[in-house]
């Protein structure tokens, strides 16, 4: 084991980015389990989504993952490393709301991102100041805003920030990159062209992914293997494999992917229906 690795009791296996077990959280201060015993595989190159009812846990588990949260108990390895702290270095992050600096260019946010990228790596590898521009330059074309290098953030619409998250994600050099409802802000047809911009780089970067959506077409139309997250405290209700050839988009989703759909929906409706059994204590009828 390499120095400053606490070691952890996981075992991981060979092709695992991701490993999630018999996870708990509990928020300081409460009385109950937000999380428990969670256990989740992620291989290499996987995208894999989590959906499950709103409230119930998602976004503390991601935040987990991420290593801003520590779990009350069980252990996360990403790369087979224990997450102790944030994981910034080892993982990309994306959310339904962007973070961009309002007052900095398109251009200049993502020029961030390649500047911090570049200064994580030895210095005799850095790329120069003007190879740090033209890779920010190629990312803002691979999201298709291609002529709005210079607008600032405050002068474009939300979905063109997004497309600048995006940019700004796809910039680290990663191989994990964790994602909230990265596109739940958007409109349905901004939306589409998102997806599918993030889709065709990941088909030829195979980054590994957790995307938390709560579009269950949307996990269908951009997952290897979809997780549902259900029941109080919530677990792992259901891992299923999405075997429909890629690439997808919405007319093959609707013929091929129809039944996953259905059956995927009312696991959440009954999730989300289901009373809450840890804390009512119902007297039944004699
Ligand atoms: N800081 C906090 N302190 C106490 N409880 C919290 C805190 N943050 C979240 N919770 C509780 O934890 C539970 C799970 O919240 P979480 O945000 O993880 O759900 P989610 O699945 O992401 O929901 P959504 O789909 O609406 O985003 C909720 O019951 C919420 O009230
Ligand atoms: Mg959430």
């Amino acid at each position: 084991m390499s120095m400053g690795v606490r070691a952890h009791e996981t075992a991981v296996l060979a092709d695992e980015a991701v490993a999630i077990r018999r996870l708990s959280y509990r928020y300081p201060g409460t009385d109950t389990n937000v999380l428990e015993g969670v256990s989740i595989s992620v291989k290499r190159g996987e995208l894999l989504s989590i959906v499950g009812p709103s409230g119930g846990g998602k976004t503390t588990l991601l935040n987990c993952i991420a290593g801003f949260m520590q779990p009350s108990s069980g252990e996360i390895c990403i790369d087979g490393k224990l997450v102790e702290g944030v994981v910034a270095g080892r993982a990309a992050f994306m959310f339904a709301r962007d973070t961009l600096l309002p007052w900095r260019s398109a251009l200049g946010n993502v020029e961030l991102a390649v500047r911090l990228r570049e200064r994580l790596k030895p210095r005799s590898t850095r790329l120069t100041g003007s190879q740090i521009v033209g890779d920010a330059r190629a990312l803002i074309a691979r999201v298709g805003l291609k002529g709005y290098e210079d607008y600032r953030i405050e002068e474009l619409s939300q979905g063109m920030r997004q497309r600048v998250a995006l940019a700004r994600t796809l910039a680290m050099d990663v191989s994990l990159i964790l994602m909230d409802e990265p596109f739940g802000a958007l409109d349905a047809q901004t939306r589409v062209a998102i997806q599918n911009e993030f889709l065709s780089v990941w088909e030829k970067q195979r980054r590994s992914v957790i995307l938390i959506t709560h579009d269950v077409g949307e996990a269908i139309l951009m997952s290897d293997r979809i997780i549902v997250l259900g029941g109080r405290p919530a677990g792992v209700i259901a891992d299923i494999e999405v075997k429909l050839a890629r690439p997808r988009n919405a007319a093959t989703i609707h013929a091929d992917g129809s039944e996953l759909f259905t059956e995927i929906w009312s696991m959440l409706d009954a999730a989300s229906r289901k009373p809450d059994l840890s804390t009512t204590n119902v007297e039944l009828p004699k």
